[in-house]
């Protein structure tokens, strides 16, 4: 028998029971914040149709764009909707099928089966990388939790839609289509994140040609992607014949060099991912070095809710971005279950990370348009959506609150 992977859940849950006595957090952070989570998210979805009606972009758009899911706050204060395209629509619909995975009740299921049905538009959409966010998210939840077969095939439909980006001769999935006359194959750290569909994908269909995708991608990114302290790259451009690497630059970052916090962010939770589904361990070393940099960083600060960028030029003052820590807790919980050594390390800074977005950055109930999290960064470097709530990082927040009460009790993560 493997003793360490027989110990190693064992002694997760003994850490995180022991780390959570001495806190003076709820007595229960996970259904402190699923509580308020309940709360909060009723109070969007009471939000949306006036959202909807205030739309004023020309009726054709409405017609073939509806807004279906809240995405963050406008500048007056009110909800911003989006329509199924948009790279975040399947993350509310994912926090509603966590909140049916949590409570188990069937009115948080019929809100989130409702939510889910405006992206099957997705399925055979091939213009984006980000099928993985839209439709893993929002379906992969559903049919994890329902066994809905209806769901299965669009899943299946979205896997093959993403695969239609890959480029042989670079060994990558094309991330943008946008900035063309600046880019020829443009692939962002992110696009990690949407080989988890492509590994379910494999696992349904038997075809092996998701995973041969997935390895590659991330492969040529692991190559390419990053500096030798394990910081990342935001853009790598590509030349789609040769594979020859034409630029490394930034998009949502400080600089071309700096290394971007949310970026951070999904290159450990992506290179977790790959070593869950591969077992190799060059990815499980991979996803290490990627903590250690954040960790060991000297501008994180005490409460490890990182600014948007390590060398954004104002430090401290700067904005945070809480999505990256969310993101970054999440992936952590399941990186303590391969890693006996650090398990101990890993659950105690993903369990400050909840602790302080729990007691610093949380919404005021009944308020901010329904978000869990304040203070997240959308991409400072566009002026865009600074020092706001984020879908995405209210996602990640209760995806790690799920696993860390499932390392808790012994339960398995998946
Ligand atoms: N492209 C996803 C992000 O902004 O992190």
């Amino acid at each position: 028998m493997n003793l360490k992977l027989f110990i190693t859940p064992f002694l997760c849950a003994t850490l995180i029971v022991l780390q959570s006595c001495n806190t003076g957090q709820p007595k229960d952070i996970v259904a402190d914040n699923f509580n308020f989570a309940a709360q909060q998210l009723e109070y969007a979805i009471s939000l949306i149709p006036e959202a909807i009606s205030k739309d004023s972009r020309d009726s054709a758009m409405k017609a073939s764009r509806p807004l279906v899911s809240p995405r963050t706050l406008n500048e007056d204060g009110s909800l911003k909707v989006v329509p199924a395209h948009d790279w975040t629509s399947g993350f509310f619909t994912g926090e509603l099928w966590f909140m049916y995975e949590k409570t188990n009740d069937p009115l948080w299921k019929e809100r989130a089966i409702q939510f889910t049905e405006p992206l099957q538009v997705l399925r055979h959409h091939t213009g984006t990388h980000d099928l993985g966010f839209m439709v893993y998210n929002s379906f992969g939840n559903g049919y994890r939790l329902t066994g809905n077969s209806g769901y299965r095939e669009v899943l299946l439909d979205a896997a093959r839609s993403l695969s239609t980006r890959y480029k042989p001769g670079a060994k990558i999935i094309r991330s943008w289509d946008h900035n063309r006359d600046k880019w020829q194959c443009p692939v962002i750290i992110d696009n990690m994140m949407n080989l988890e569909l492509l590994f379910w994908a494999f696992k349904e269909s038997g075809d092996s040609t998701f995973y041969e995708i997935a390895v590659n991608h991330a492969n040529t990114t692991m190559k390419n992607h990053f500096r030798p302290d394990y910081s990342t790259y935001h853009v790598v451009d590509y030349d789609t014949i040769t594979g020859e690497v034409l630029k490394k630059q930034t998009h949502q970052g400080y600089a071309d060099e700096s290394t971007w916090s949310r970026g951070q962010a999904w290159a450990l939770y992506g290179y977790t991912v790959m070593y869950r589904e591969t077992g190799d361990q060059a990815y499980l070393d991979q996803a290490n070095h990627i903590a250690e940099f954040i960790f060991t960083h000297p501008r994180l600060p005490e409460d490890l809710i990182p600014y948007w960028d390590f060398d954004a030029p104002n430090i401290p003052d700067e904005p945070r971005d809480a999505s990256a820590a969310a993101i970054t807790a999440s992936a952590l919980y399941e990186l303590s279950s391969y890693n006996g050594e650090d398990a101990y390390r890993y659950t105690q800074w993903a369990g400050t990370i909840l602790e302080n977005l729990t007691l610093s950055y949380r919404a005021t109930p009944g308020a901010d348009g329904g978000f869990l999290l304040l203070h997240s960064t959308g991409a400072k470097s566009l002026n865009s959506e600074i020092d706001v709530p984020l879908v995405y990082a209210d996602y990640y927040f209760l995806e790690a609150l799920l696993r860390k009460e499932k390392l808790t009790s012994g339960k398995p993560l998946f």
